[in-house]
């Protein structure tokens, strides 16, 4: 039996670092929204074991690629070991900032959940992925979300505009770890359930959103790599009415008013050899 599953990227609209906690991570509070640049995932029931195939040279298959893990996961903790082939057809740039990995490493959670009827909830689910990786449970949520904690603690954002966007990436690799350690934060938050105060900005609209744009972790990508801001600048020469980097980076993308706006921008912008331009919509 063969299935099909798609495995969305993400952006995020705003991203606060509210500081080192004491077991090495990063206390946050970020806006996630899934977007319509989707991988492909094929599951084929059969054989013995965990075997995971990429289409993407750069990424590899096998035990090190999430979503072995992922699989790994699910079948030790409902002690299952059946014989599982997925191939991963790549649309999301890798070590990017848009979320690819941990999204098939969520899309493979649920997928092989509902194969083999395990049955595990949204919770049970979302308590495995925080083992996979901090962006993972964003995946499994199901709607655009407010995320704290390591970003596992997740709370709906309903009234987000749909929007346009525009992304640029600029075809190289950042390490999320190494974007982290750029903050050179000292660890002083403790580890407590309920983390610390931060008041939820509203944004009900594409003003709100586009004045609200924020991410921390631009600080240190930019620094590293200066043709970001460059290229955020050119988003807003294109039209965008505001630009940000997503996550850790390098991806970076531009909110448009309308989506022919979006599109024009990303016919213009992709013309650069150097570029991966996606002109893309809120999922
Ligand atoms: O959780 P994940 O393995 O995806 O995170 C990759 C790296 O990013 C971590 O090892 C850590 O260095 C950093 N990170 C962090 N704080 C977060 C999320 C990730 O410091 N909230």
């Amino acid at each position: 039996m063969i299935t099909t599953a798609f495995s969305p990227a993400k952006v995020n609209l705003f991203l606060h670092v509210l500081g080192r906690r004491q077991d090495g991570y990063h206390e946050l509070a970020t806006l996630m929204q899934a977007i319509d640049l989707q991988d492909e995932l094929i599951f084929e029931l059969g054989g013995s074991g965990i075997r995971v195939e990429c289409s993407d040279d750069q990424l590899e298959g096998g035990e090190s690629n999430i979503a072995y893990k992922a699989a790994k996961v699910l079948f030790d903790h409902v002690s299952d070991h059946p014989g599982i082939k997925i191939l991963i057809k790549k649309q999301i740039p890798i070590a990017a900032g848009l979320g690819g990995g941990s999204s098939n490493a969520a899309t493979v959670l649920k997928t092989l959940n509902e194969l083999f009827g395990y049955r595990l909830d949204q919770q049970q689910l979302i308590e495995l992925a925080t083992k996979i990786g901090s962006d993972v449970p964003f995946f499994l949520f199901g709607t655009a979300a407010w995320a704290f904690g390591r970003g596992e603690r997740l709370v709906a954002a309903p009234n987000l505009p749909s929007l346009w966007l525009v992304l640029i990436n600029p075809r190289f690799a950042v390490s999320t770890r190494d974007v982290y350690e750029g903050l050179n934060l000292k660890p002083k938050i403790p580890l407590t359930k309920e983390g610390i105060k931060f008041n939820i900005p509203e944004f009900s609209s594409v003003e709100n959103l586009v004045s609200g744009l924020k991410n921390d972790l631009e600080r240190v990508t930019l620094a590293l790599h200066p043709i970001l801001a460059d290229l955020k600048k050119c988003l807003l020469k294109h039209g965008a009415l505001g630009s940000l980097m997503s996550g850790s980076g390098p991806t970076v993308f531009g909110i448009f008013a309308e989506g022919k706006d979006a599109l024009r921008a990303a016919a213009e912008l992709g013309r650069e050899d150097a570029l991966s331009v996606f002109a893309v919509r809120s999922l």
